[in-house]
């Protein structure tokens, strides 16, 4: 509860709304106390107050990040990180869109705050890798702004020199998405001169001190600071700020953000003309004509901005020293006088400045904007210059403190005096409390008929001679009786001796104090005009980036216009801005600075009192004592808390408002607390608000619980219903899977059980086939043994009774064919007179070959004989055929008798056996007869039978001769016998002898006679 302590310690209240007394005295006390104990933050209900510490405290680690994300806003001892969180959880949550206005004086320590909150909501959104790219782009635009924005000044040593409004956007889920920075009216005169003891922007330093010698040779620049006039020669270092590492971080920030090497070098380059421009020195010659003219003193620096600019130097030198003038539709060129010429170079320093401070942020904007179409949510953070009062105040702190009026009444009409409208408006019982209400000061700015920027307007554009004094004399004429307005003349007309207004000057008494401006500059400033002539000479330039700032250098876009003036321009973006601040809810941090002297810890109690007076925490806390810290339409605050009763949750039947009674009446807090208005309810304490939103929490959480429960269990059933039908389809699967795996086995031992079964069957039968075949083999072999032995048995006996007969008569044969092989073999030689012979191997052969040696030995006698008779019949071998039936058609009668019966045809001669004369006859042996025909007629004459024939007689001559005695019963043996001639005699006989043998199995009888042939019967 140290929190809670903190907030209710009597000495420093955390909460200045529970101080008591209430005084000037005791606040600023308090404020001090507090600040004496490092306790930099102090709540006036949900306003911060930030009291600059000027030294680091160990209060925003990341512990402490933790410590904040998500508390309750009383909760916890006051800091910014609580302010930044209930916004962020009020846009994620609520859904609506936040805007943190940081205010204070220069120096109070905004800038440090809204960074701050910048990376508290960084480091409690959500993380991912797009998440974190876009939220270090947001961050890393802060390097950037910063080293071209800000500059040291007499009150901060990085003093924002321009307005920045930065929109974080965020999706649904609270997560970043980009962001748009608007900038306002930078300070641009600051360029070409700033007062003893300030800097330049910090830009021209880092660039210096960091640049690398390459880099610094490419823009032609060198290092030492002391070279160029527009940057402070006395002190350009600041301590505790190293510009070189700053540089780098600029860099690295730029490549974070996206920035490409080239644009990055085009800036740089752009950065160094500007530098380089002041180092333009002019002098001053007479023309001619007397008048005086300027030229450009020293080439060199003009040479080299021309290099990287890419322009022609005569060019920019003809822009810097002469202008243009139109008169009567006729351009003159006219020379410019040395404090002219400085003039324009000076106007185009700063233009390009400032157009590139713009280029900057839209350069900016291009990396970090959201994509359209997103729904998105958006926290703004406004981060101005603040409140400034200077020794010399010029146009820029008339702006500058012109805006802060406007913040001051944005303040005061949402705190103060709204807050109190809405409970008048609201019939809430109320004792109103008095305030400032700095509306007359606003409107004695901005006023569009008679405000001090309109004067200014139309001092400018007003033809003729036109100066400040005319200005101030308007001004001295319009608001003489203003109460908040005063300058010498006013102060005259009222008697008033006051040495501290000078007569070029207006004082007005701003709601933060009274400050003195001086008029001159200001309608040149507003007017805020360069020479056409500059413009051109930049439009043509090489040099994209540069050519790019200077659209209307474009001859083709020749404009008479004037372009609307600075004042005018400032005051149409404030306005846009308050719109925008107004549409969102607002979240305050107040700045406030301890001293003017940058000292740590240092409390100086006068200046801390004049802020609390300007600032109005006075009223603030009154207000706030008196009124009630939180209020709501009854719709939205019965939808936030409808769930603390039965009977509004879930659903509430009647209106709103007494929905919120019933509820609350429920909740039984005291009636003091809460106020009904028409259509809000409003709570007095936060204590109060805090209970509620505790109870809200706890019935939330249970609700969440529910919730969860519900859905845990639908989600389980669904899952386990997911998972039945997953089970059943997975077991049908299965058991599918199963039975066919079954059927598939059974199948396969089916076939094998049939294949084993076929193959015994088969084996079986094979078998039986096979016993079968020997049984028959077995039958036939037995058959085959029974029969062979019967044959054997029914032959035996006579096998066995001509057994010896006919093995003898084979042996005998066998020897005989051996002996008559053998003897053939070796049959002796043929001489007659060789009576060798071979002896008889056996025995029982011996007579037989004693008979074949004399047969022999005739044969070979005769043989002699017939071989010296030349017996022509046994040289010549069977023919058979003679006569050549088949060929000679003559014959086929004949042929026809013989038919395929013929042994033997030959041609005969018949021996009359009267006269002994011979007549040729054909004769013709068959098998059965013989025939004798006539050659002539080729018919048969004789025809005999073969068994007619009783014998033949041959002579031992080789005569031919051959008779035929016929047996006396045949009927050709009644002519007698036949007496035949034949060429082929021993043929005739040996076929003859065949025949008959084959036809009766007789031997044909031969007879051989001695002289004649015998027993020849004659008929
Ligand atoms: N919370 C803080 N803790 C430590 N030092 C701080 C804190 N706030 C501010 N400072 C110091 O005060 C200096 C000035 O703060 P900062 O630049 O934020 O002022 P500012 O209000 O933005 O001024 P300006 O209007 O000139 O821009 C910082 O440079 C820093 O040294
Ligand atoms: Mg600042």
């Amino acid at each position: 509860m140290e929190a809670t302590t903190s907030l209710l310690d009597a000495a420093a209240v955390g909460d200045l709304v529970l101080l008591d007394p209430l005084t000037e005295n005791s606040l600023l006390h308090t404020l001090q106390e507090r600040f004496r104990r490092s306790d930099i933050y102090t709540y006036i209900g949900n306003v911060v107050i930030s009291v600059n510490p000027y030294r680091s405290l160990p209060i925003y680690t990341p512990e402490k990040v933790q410590e904040y994300h998500n508390c309750n806003f009383f909760a916890v001892k006051p800091h910014i990180y609580a302010i930044a969180d209930d916004a962020y959880r009020s846009l994620r949550d609520r859904d609506r869109d936040q805007c943190i206005l940081i205010t204070g004086e220069s120096g109070a320590g905004k800038t440090e705050a809204s960074k701050l909150v910048m990376s508290y909501v960084a480091a409690v959104c959500s993380k991912g890798e797009e998440v974190d790219k876009v939220k270090e782009q947001l961050l890393q635009s802060n390097p950037v702004l910063e080293a071209f924005g800000n500059a040291k000044t007499v009150r901060n040593d990085n003093s924002s020199r321009f307005g920045k409004y930065m929109d974080v956007e965020f999706d649904f889920k609270g997560e970043p998405l980009g962001g748009v920075i608007s900038n306002y009216l930078l300070e641009k005169s600051r360029i070409v001169r700033h007062v003893k003891g300030e800097r330049n922007f910090h830009i021209f330093y880092q660039l210096l001190a960091g640049g690398s010698a390459q880099l610094l040779q490419q823009l032609k620049l060198r290092q030492d600071c002391q070279h160029y006039s527009y940057l402070n020669r006395e002190s350009s270092g600041l301590p505790g700020m190293d510009d070189a590492a700053n540089f780098r971080a600029v860099q690295d920030a730029m490549r974070v953000i996206g920035f490409s090497p080239t644009e990055v070098t085009a800036l740089l380059e752009v950065t160094a003309v500007v530098l380089k421009l002041g180092n333009v020195q002019l002098s001053s010659n007479y023309q001619s004509s007397g008048m005086e003219a300027c030229s450009i003193a020293e080439p060199q620096e003009l040479q080299e901005i021309c290099e990287l600019i890419g322009l022609d130097p005569s060019m920019l030198e003809r822009a810097l020293c002469s202008r243009t003038v139109k008169a009567r539709d006729e351009a003159v060129l006219t020379t410019l006088s040395v404090p002219q010429g400085y003039y324009g170079r000076d106007a185009l320093a700063k233009n390009i400045y400032s157009r590139l401070f713009d280029w900057l942020v839209n350069r900016i904007n291009t990396s970090i904007q959201v994509k359209p179409g997103k729904q998105r949510k958006v926290m703004g953070v406004l981060d101005i210059y603040g409140f400034e009062i200077f020794q010399d105040n010029g146009f820029e702190q008339f702006i500058i403190n012109y805006c802060n009026e406007k913040l001051q009444q944005i303040f005061i009409l949402m705190t103060l005096k709204e807050e109190q409208e809405e409970y008048v408006r609201e019939g809430i019982q109320w004792t109103p409390v008095e305030f400032f209400d700095n509306s007359i000061i606003c409107n004695l700015i901005e006023n569009s008929k008679c405000g001090i920027l309109a004067m200014l307007d139309e001092e400018c554009l007003r033809p003729g001679v036109v100066n400040e004094d005319t200005f101030l004399t308007k001004l001295n004429q319009l608001f003489a009786t203003h109460k908040h307005y005063e300058s010498k003349e006013t102060q005259n007309a009222r008697h008033i001796m006051d040495a501290s207004l000078p007569p070029q000057c207006f004082r007005i008494h701003h709601y933060a104090g009274k400050v003195t401006y001086n008029v001159t500059g200001f309608i040149e400033k507003n007017n805020d005009l360069l020479f056409r002539d500059l413009s051109q000479a930049m439009w043509a330039a090489q040099h994209t980036l540069l050519r790019s700032l200077f659209p209307e250098g474009d001859p083709q876009r020749v404009s008479l216009k004037l372009p609307p003036t600075a004042g005018f321009q400032f005051k149409a973006s404030v306005a846009t801005l308050m719109k925008n601040l107004y549409s969102k809810n607002p979240n305050y941090i107040r700045c406030i600075k301890p001293n003017e002297t940058k000292t740590a810890m240092l409390f100086t109690p006068e200046l801390v009192l004049a802020q609390i007076r300007y600032l109005g925490l006075m009223e603030n806390v009154r207000v706030r004592r008196a009124g009630y810290a939180f209020r709501q339409l009854y719709g939205l605050f019965l939808e936030r808390y409808k769930m603390l009763s039965p009977r509004t949750w879930p659903r509430w039947a009647g209106s709103d408002r007494e929905g919120a009674k019933v509820l609350l009446a429920e909740l039984a807090f005291p009636p003091e607390e809460l106020a009904f208005g028409h259509t809000k309810i409003f709570i007095r304490s936060p204590h109060t608000l805090f209970d509620l939103e505790r109870r809200r929490q706890e019935r939330v959480a249970q609700l969440a619980t529910l919730i969860q429960k519900m859905f845990r269990g639908w989600r389980c059933r669904t899952q386990y219903q997911l998972m039945r039908k997953s089970q059943i389809i997975i077991s049908a699967w299965f058991r599918g899977h199963m039975q066919k795996n079954k059927y598939k086995q059974m199948k396969r031992s089916a076939l094998i059980i049939q294949a084993y079964a076929r193959g015994w069957k088969s084996r079986r039968l094979l078998q039986e086939l096979k016993s079968q075949c020997h049984r028959r083999a077995a039958a036939t072999t037995i058959a085959a043994y029974w029969r062979g032995y019967q044959v054997r048995r029914a032959y035996r006996r006579y096998f066995r009774s001509g057994a010896s007969a006919r093995l003898a008569n084979f042996i005998y044969r066998r020897l005989v064919q051996k002996f008559l092989v053998g003897l053939r073999r070796n049959l002796p030689p043929l001489s007659v007179m060789d009576r060798t012979w071979p002896p008889t191997p056996y025995k029982f052969l011996a007579a037989a070959n004693q008979e074949l040696r004399s047969i022999f030995y005739r044969w070979k006698c005769t043989g002699q004989r017939w071989l010296m008779a030349s017996v022509p019949s046994l040289q010549q071998p069977f023919q058979g055929e003679y006569l050549g039936l088949t060929q000679n058609p003559k014959y086929q009668k004949l042929h026809a008798v013989a038919k395929d019966k013929l042994v033997m045809a030959d041609t005969v001669r018949k021996v009359n056996r009267a006269n002994g004369k011979t007549v040729p006859r054909l004769l013709l042996l068959t098998t059965e007869h013989l025939v004798l025909a006539d050659p002539k007629a080729a018919q048969p004459k004789t025809v005999l039978s073969l068994s007619d024939i009783r014998s033949v007689s041959v002579t031992r001559f080789s005569d031919g001769l051959l008779a035929l005695h016929l047996k006396e019963t045949s009927t050709g043996g009644a002519k007698g016998d036949f007496l035949l001639v034949s060429d082929h005699l021993i043929e005739l006989i040996t076929r003859l002898h065949q025949t008959l043998m084959d036809a009766t199995a007789q031997a044909l009888p031969l007879h051989i006679a001695g002289q004649k042939v015998e027993n020849l019967r004659y008929d």
